[in-house]
């Protein structure tokens, strides 16, 4: 039987790293730790939870094989070892095909794993088996009982004849900041424009300062409020880029609030250095002083301590230029990272070249993009993000879609959940926006929020329903995929799988 050893808390009491016997090293993250401490995961995910959540171990110590933990506010329980044991190892188990979790009489499947005759990859009248964390089987439910797993002791979810995805993908979104613009969102309606009030002082700028200025709790709340509201409508998996803070270790404590928020709550959280947003005031008399800071702090410091595997840059107008952004994202790529950019939401200025030469992961926005801008995204396998939100938020013309997809360019479609331009943590709206105001098909809004999205951030276990692919899932209210983004404001979201346990049950 295997013993509990060692318990050390890391990422600021949130996870914990537990040493085994058999020198076996295992992490647990608090989400992972929620039926043991009375907390189910459905609590966890339910709104509000700010008071749950701030509720971080200060301390954890081995006794008698139990591991006890105290709270930093002074509370402590103990965790019985053969139970934290169990749940480490449970993603070794997958490979003994136990299922913990069937999900049978799905009125459709929509794998997002299709082929052309079948991009969505549909499976009618589908059962999904799960166990481990993985998807161990799915296929038509009259062939359950063919799957080869044993289904004797999974817990049995009837869907009902509803539709089931994989967990949403937002392969954009700036969750990491405090305070709001709605007042600008008042002047743009009144017919001001975005450039105008950022060069008025408002813009990203207006945001750094209450971002510098909240404690790391309160970050954990506010962050950890916009992943319920992402959860709740789907999404479990999303990019969180710093840049609102804008200083060395401002910007690497929001990568770190990130990790925290991940471990907290059930919504992935893929961090990316978004150190270039703007040049912050106290460098505008000397930004490459700004850029120098990013190249030789930044990045080489996230990259050592494991803080983020991507570097974005703000290549456009009002930010950075194609060749500040270049030298940026060469360093990054030195610091053995992935790249990608924001570019040609105002102005081309290059930047699709740019990151295509650098092989980034995405670029993003693309309202404004050259024939060759586009060729090269396609060369090199780019993906392009739509971000609909900002671009109808802003009344900007939409990019050129239609052309995007005859150059053979891959797109995702993502939230960029941020206090400016896009308040909206929620993908069905943008799939909404990408089939109405994008030109986008119902198909490609999917594959742009599942398997696309993930390939934006550099997953390939996650955005479709295959065998091995974690088991993330979503059960919706609808019988076919384009009730989703059709019956727009809706939340026709049923359940949520997240890894294989149910964290949203409607
Ligand atoms: O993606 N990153 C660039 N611009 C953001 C808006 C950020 C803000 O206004 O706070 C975007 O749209
Ligand atoms: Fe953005």
């Amino acid at each position: 039987m295997t013993t509990v050893e060692t318990a050390t808390l890391i990422r600021h009491g949130t996870t914990l790293r537990l040493g085994l016997s058999g020198g076996l090293e295992r992490v647990l993250r608090r989400i992972d730790l929620a039926g043991i401490l009375g907390e189910s995961p459905i609590e966890r995910a339910a709104w509000p939870i700010r008071r749950r959540l701030v509720r971080v171990f200060s301390r954890a110590e081995v006794i008698g094989g139990d591991v006890h933990i105290t709270y930093d506010d002074g509370g402590s329980e103990a965790i019985p070892g053969s139970y934290l044991a169990a749940r480490a190892l449970r993603h070794d188990r997958s490979v003994d095909r136990i299922a913990e979790l069937v999900i049978d009489g799905a009125g459709r499947v929509l794998t997002a794993d299709g082929n052309s005759s079948d991009p969505l990859g549909m499976i009618d009248h589908g059962a999904v088996v799960c166990g481990g964390g993985r998807i161990l089987w799915l296929g038509p439910s009259n062939e359950l009982s063919r799957s080869g797993c044993d289904l004797s002791r999974a817990r049995r979810i009837d869907a009902g004849g509803r539709l089931v995805s994989p967990g949403l993908i937002d392969c954009h979104a700036h969750p990491l900041f405090a305070g709001n613009r709605a007042d600008e969102f008042a002047s743009r309606a009144k017919g001001q424009s975005y450039l105008d009030i950022a060069a008025a002082g408002g813009g990203i700028r207006a945001t750094i300062e209450p971002t510098r200025r909240a404690r790391f709790d309160q970050h954990i709340a506010l962050t950890a409020d916009r992943m319920a509201g992402a959860l709740a409508a789907g999404t479990t998996t999303c990019e969180a880029k710093s840049g609102y803070d804008l200083t060395a270790d401002g910007e690497l404590r929001l990568l770190d609030i990130a990790w925290a928020v991940d471990a907290l709550q059930p919504v992935d959280l893929v961090p990316t250095l978004l150190g270039a947003h703007v040049v912050p005031p106290e460098y505008a008399a000397d930004r490459a002083q700004f850029v120098a800071l990013v190249i030789e702090n930044m990045i080489p410091e996230a990259a050592r301590r494991g803080l983020s595997h991507t570097v974005d840059v703000y290549c456009d107008e009002g930010a950075f230029s194609r060749d500040e952004s270049r030298d940026i994202l060469r360093a990054a790529r030195h610091a053995g990272m992935h790249v990608r950019a924001h570019v040609g939401q105002f102005s081309d200025l290059g930047g699709a070249e740019m990151v295509a030469d650098l092989g980034g992961l995405s670029a993003d926005h693309l309202e404004h993009v050259s024939p060759a801008g586009m060729a090269a995204l396609a060369a090199h396998s780019v993906v392009g993000v739509m971000l609909p939100g900002a671009c109808v938020q802003l009344r900007s013309a939409p990019p050129p879609v239609a052309l995007l997809r005859d150059a053979g360019v891959a797109l995702a479609v993502a939230s960029d959940l941020n206090p400016g331009t896009s308040h909206c943590e929620t993908l069905p709206v943008q799939m909404w926006l990408a089939t109405t105001h994008y030109g986008m098909t119902v198909t490609e809004a999917w594959l742009g929020t599942t398997v696309i999205a993930a390939r934006a951030i550099g997953r390939h276990d996650i955005g479709v329903l295959a065998p091995h692919a974690r088991a993330d899932l979503v059960v919706w209210d609808a019988e076919s995929p384009a009730e989703i983004p059709y019956h727009y404001g809706a939340n026709l979201v049923h359940k949520v799988v997240k890894d294989g346990r149910v964290v949203v049950s409607g």
